[in-house]
């Protein structure tokens, strides 16, 4: 009787040794403690004991078949304890390679700041930011744009009071500018400006960058030779220029300058109106006007300003053909720059 419970008890060692899962754990316990399992059998044999026999084996059969249950039980949480995660088991792997975070980048209107400044701060110019909430007198008036001038209907104005304004366009900086520093003076401003309107190419809130040079005996020539220089930097230098007669209030004579299609290369296309030119900007020489409000003296100083849409020349350079992908913030489209 002990000899064969000895014998039970090696062989179901080694039976728990082999067990791999929990389906070979189960086997196991039906083979060794089930109805008809090994130590249930030799219980029913006990029949065969003598009385006084009995009460020994029984509680030597008991002892073993609660060793095999504890060892059982074991085997299982180890099993269970092996098929949890890294973190479950106390142990983290810590020269795996970490998640990367997607690096962000720098928004295209941003990038395009950045690349104007650049240009014109390599032709000499200083950049001055204004205030983007405005008074009347800085946007329209001493730029010569009287209360009842026509002109103020082209800019569709968000005002804050009769007096108040978010700006139309960076222009009133030329004015702050100049009454702040003598002449010369040679600056670019870039910076948001507001107009009520919006459609796939007019923001009510878009970026212009205001260029203005004074000094002695400046002239259109020099005008023609900056922007020149600047599309040439911008667009790549087989992009021609055209300067065509325009009308603003602050410059006289005007231009506004168009630059050969981006798109296809002055041929004509549905992009540039089959006309081969895209516009690109305002221009012209400072009005003796604007120098009275600023106090400048119109005989011995000439100068010329320029002021351009960012969000504009950034779509022309990039194909983009809608205004307000700028401004969604969908990554599938910032991504690309
Ligand atoms: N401020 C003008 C506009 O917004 C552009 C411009 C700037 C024209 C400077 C001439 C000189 O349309």
């Amino acid at each position: 009787m002990p000899t064969s419970l000895a014998k039970i008890g090696k062989s179901f060692e080694k039976d728990l040794q082999g067990a791999t899962d929990e389906k070979r754990l189960s086997d196991i316990r039906v083979k060794y403690l089930g109805k008809k399992g090994l130590l249930t059998s030799i219980r029913k044999s006990f029949r065969e004991l003598s009385p006084e026999e009995r009460p020994a084996a029984g509680k030597e059969l008991n002892s073993v078949v609660s060793k095999l249950e504890k060892a059982l039980e074991e085997k299982k949480s180890q099993m269970e304890l092996e098929k949890g995660s890294s973190v479950e088991k106390g142990w983290i792997d810590v020269t795996l390679p970490g998640k990367r975070p997607p690096l962000g980048r720098k928004h295209p209107i941003t990038q395009t700041w950045e690349e104007v400044t650049r240009i014109f701060m390599g032709l000499g110019f200083d950049v001055v930011e204004g205030p983007e909430v405005e008074l009347d007198y800085y946007n329209f008036e001493a730029l010569n744009i009287p209360k009842d001038h026509p002109a103020r209907d082209m800019q569709d104005t968000f005002y804050v009071t009769e007096e108040v304004l978010l700006r139309t366009h960076t222009s009133p900086v030329q004015i702050r500018a100049m009454e702040n520093h003598p002449p010369p003076i040679s600056i670019i401003s870039p910076g948001k400006v507001y107009r009520c309107d919006a459609d796939i190419t007019h923001s009510p809130m878009f970026h212009q960058v205001e260029g203005l040079k004074v000094d002695k005996n400046i002239s259109l020539a020099d005008l023609k030779g900056v922007l020149e220089e600047f599309v040439h930097q911008y667009f790549g230098e087989d992009t021609k220029l055209r300067f065509r007669p325009s009308f603003f209030p602050f410059t006289e004579p005007s231009a506004e300058v168009d630059i050969s299609c981006v798109m296809c290369d002055g041929m004509g296309c549905r992009v540039c109106g089959h006309s081969g030119w895209l516009e690109i900007l305002g221009s012209g020489m400072v009005d003796p006007e604007v120098y009275r409000f600023v106090g400048y003296d119109p005989e011995n100083w000439t100068g010329f300003a320029f002021g351009m849409g960012l969000e504009r020349i950034a779509m022309l350079k990039y194909g983009i053909d809608d205004i307000r992908l700028f401004f969604e913030n969908d990554h599938r489209f910032l991504e690309q720059f």
